[in-house]
């Protein structure tokens, strides 16, 4: 990767005793989508309103394009695309005044404003109904809307903090469109997400965030890739674990074994012998499982193993 145009090192924010976000660090390279992906609470937002100015943190460094972004947020404003995860529109204003609106923060205006609202109304394909109320839009044009809002004053860097929330799959897929589309003019994006297709689809590299917490930063493919053919997860009756969990690490078709929340996960480098190896030594040792699954590999499995939750409840 080329010298990165983000860095951040050892970020902490705590909301009361909380810490949302706990010591995370990480570099995002020109060019690159990198993903955030956690489920509800891992600290995406907070993370996303720290690198956009909007929180300062506790503690860490922030550093964009090599300016310190804690110490001088002025400089570095004018480079930050930030869409929240929440809407951030008038409703009673017109899809072109409230772009207007968001460009004159940035300091644009006359020709300059105009000519930079018609783009990102273009890239956002609201163009022909740019004289119609917001309050009158659909839930997905509010937030192609929403993403031209964060693109008007032409950032060197986007975050986006979930952005299809709520979208039918058609505006979703022009979102996907259009943020890698964006990705190839030369624009740094940061996506925030909770749905592993996204982050499958669009993201260069994807960080697994947890309780403000850093647990995987790889590819999507690596870090698929680390679990072989699938992942068993298995229940056990009290003690089993223990009985089993030495002996599985042993197995041939067996590769790495974690034990959460009183479940074995195996990552298994050949399923089926997997499978028949384990209910041989289940049998042998005379451990009743409760509960098996096989799951694909997938980030859906990655995260489960590196959690032992689901995404999405
Ligand atoms: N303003 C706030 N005051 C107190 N606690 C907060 C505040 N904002 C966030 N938190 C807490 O910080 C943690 C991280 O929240 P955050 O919104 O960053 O998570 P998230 O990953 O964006 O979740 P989601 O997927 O639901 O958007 C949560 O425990 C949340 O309750
Ligand atoms: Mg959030």
């Amino acid at each position: 990767m080329s010298a990165p145009i983000l860095t951040v090192e050892g970020l902490v924010k705590s909301y009361g005793g909380r810490r949302a976000v706990d010591g995370l660090s990480l570099t995002v390279g020109p060019k690159e989508i990198f993903g955030l992906l956690g489920p509800n609470g891992a600290g995406k937002s907070t993370t996303l309103a720290m690198l956009s100015t909007l929180l300062v943190p506790d503690a860490g460094r922030i550093e964009l394009d090599g300016v310190d972004l804690v110490r001088e947020p002025g400089r570095v404003r004018p480079w930050l695309g930030y869409v929240p995860q929440e809407l951030a529109l008038y409703p009673a204003l017109s899809a072109r005044d409230n772009l207007s609106f968001f460009g004159r923060i940035y300091g644009l205006g006359g020709r300059k404003l105009a000519e930079r609202v018609d783009a990102v109304l273009d890239v956002v394909g609201l163009r022909d109904r740019a004289r119609e109320l917001v309050r009158t839009f659909s839930g997905g044009m509010m937030r192609r809307l929403n993403l031209a809002a964060g693109l008007v004053h032409s950032p060197k860097v986007l975050f986006l903090d979930e952005p299809t929330v709520g979208v039918d799959p058609q505006s979703r897929n022009f979102i996907f469109e259009h943020v890698l589309r964006l990705r190839n003019e030369g624009l740094t994006i940061l996506y925030t997400s909770h749905y592993m297709e996204e982050v499958q689809r669009l993201c260069d590299r994807v960080a697994i965030i947890d309780e403000g917490r850093m647990l995987a930063l790889d590819t999507p493919q690596a870090l698929v890739g680390r679990l072989g053919e699938g992942l068993l997860v298995l229940g056990l009756p009290d003690g089993g674990l223990e009985g089993l969990s030495p002996c599985a690490s042993r197995l041939d078709a067996v590769g790495k074994v974690t034990v959460r929340d009183g479940r074995l996960y195996l990552e298994a480098n050949n399923v089926n012998r997997a499978l028949v190896e384990l209910l041989d030594l289940c049998n042998v040792r005379q451990i009743g499982l409760t509960s098996l699954q096989v799951l694909p590999p997938s980030l859906e499995s990655v995260f489960l193993r590196l959690t032992g939750k689901r995404l999405r409840d």
